[in-house]
């Protein structure tokens, strides 16, 4: 195995030191540390960071190989600095059996690019009815822990009542998509003055925050792990705000969509931004950068959804909601949170590796960058800005909503348990 010598990284933003890297560890952190035969890497002015955790992807495999599988949304995770990334349970066939969570646990395994940590239904088929195998699940290889019925709200409380308290037995959560479905009966963006004047069916916050205020007192009672899927408005955040103080075992992730864009983009009627929650205002935006800063949100979480061409380049309405997020994550934080003051490195770490590894119970993601620790790091340049070309990405859907954006923080290099997915911004294999 490759052994690696990181001249001059900065751990967390702080001062330059050399970092090895061996036999899938963090062998030693120091001043001008030297290792005969280790390949070095300039890493002169390059930010260190923890590899990036994800709780929140779509591979699409099984079913929708075409808009993505599990080693091209592996590649496209890689080159975005992850380590980890949940997969999603609204594959065809659903993952709400062993059989399936198995089957993309080894699929990840062989793509051997980042760690893919299955995602279990809530529900069989998703449909809201009845509980699926989640026992079963978290016995498998796969070992489910994150339970979640994304894209689809379990809307019945009787039946997240009841996944609390299933969950809570082997310190499960469950991710909640917080959308009261009859009150966004063909909804088609943010219900709001441009709804209005646009002509679309609107998609009222209040759906959102009244799942939400539902389902904190559910996990108060239970004394059961709730974790709240893509907040998209001021009054979820501070919903959860209230709820974290009273003490309720909550947790929450924000997207980078909801961090940088606003329904304004619907003006465009360009279906790459139709996305489910939908771009919120101004103030939700402010509202919700504020609510990572402090860590009311805990995460960042992509919701990378790849959709296929014909998918997703039709009428606004009949566009399936999704965007591209991997590869463009940390660019999005690093502009709307390090750039403008509000997180530093470390509360980068934090919210992308720390928390969201410990949300999944994943063991040697999010830990500290120090010798004996796996060496699962990333090296990032937080000087480097470039126009985002969707032609390049590594997914096999082009569905980004950030197409010829100049972003900060090129990715140089990202190591899963000491070998190197990436090197130089390229994926190795
Ligand atoms: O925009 C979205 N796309 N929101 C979801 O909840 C599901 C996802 C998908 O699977 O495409
Ligand atoms: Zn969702």
């Amino acid at each position: 195995m490759t052994h690696y010598l990181i001249k001059g990284a900065r751990p967390l933003g702080g001062d330059a030191v050399d970092v090895l890297v061996a036999d899938g560890r963090i062998a030693a952190i120091g001043d001008q540390l030297s290792a005969t035969g280790a390949e070095v890497v300039d890493a002169a002015g390059l930010i260190a960071l923890p590899g990036l955790v994800d709780l929140h992807t779509h591979l699409r495999e099984p079913g929708r190989e075409d808009a993505e599988t599990v080693e091209t949304g592996s590649r496209a995770a890689a080159l975005g600095g992850f380590t980890a990334v949940h997969a999603m349970a609204n594959t065809d066939p659903v993952a709400d059996t062993a059989g399936v969570v198995e089957q993309v646990w080894r699929l990840g395994q062989e793509a051997g690019l980042v760690d893919v940590v299955p995602v279990g239904a809530v529900t069989i088929g998703l449909k809201g009815e009845r509980l699926a195998e989640l026992g079963a699940m978290a016995d498998s290889a796969a070992r489910v822990r994150v339970f979640s019925d994304d894209g689809h709200c379990v809307a019945d409380p009787a039946l997240m009542r009841r996944a609390l308290e299933y969950v809570k037995a082997f310190d499960g959560v469950v991710a909640q998509h917080a959308e009261e479905p009859r009150l966004t009966v063909g909804a088609q963006m943010h219900e709001g003055e441009r709804s209005a004047r646009l002509g679309l069916t609107g998609w009222p916050a209040a759906a959102e925050e009244a799942i939400i205020a539902r389902d904190v007192l559910l996990a108060e009672h239970v004394g059961a792990r709730l974790h709240v899927c893509h907040v998209s408005t001021a009054g979820s955040v501070e919903i959860l705000r209230w709820a974290k103080s009273r003490g309720v075992q909550v947790t929450a992730e924000v997207t980078p969509h909801h961090l940088l864009l606003t329904d304004a983009c619907a003006e465009s009627y360009d279906p790459v931004f139709k996305v489910n929650p939908p771009l919120r205002t101004d103030a939700d935006v402010e509202a919700l950068r504020a609510g990572l800063a402090d860590g009311t949100i805990d995460a960042v979480g992509t919701d990378h959804a790849p959709h296929a061409v014909e998918d997703k380049e039709s009428e606004w309405a009949q566009a399936r909601p999704g965007m591209l997020g991997l590869e463009q994550a940390l660019a999005v934080v690093i502009e709307t949170m390090v750039e403008p003051g509000r997180l530093d490195w470390a509360g980068v770490a934090d919210r992308m590796s720390v928390r969201p590894a410990a949300i999944g119970r994943l063991d040697g993601h999010g830990r500290p960058l120090a010798p004996g620790e796996p060496a699962n790091l990333v090296l990032v340049d937080p000087a480097a800005r470039a126009a985002v070309d969707p032609a390049a990405l590594a997914s096999r859907s082009r569905n980004s909503p950030y197409a010829g954006r100049e972003v900060p923080g090129r990715i140089v290099a990202t190591f899963l348990r000491g070998t190197a997915t990436v090197l130089d911004g390229k994926a190795t294999r």
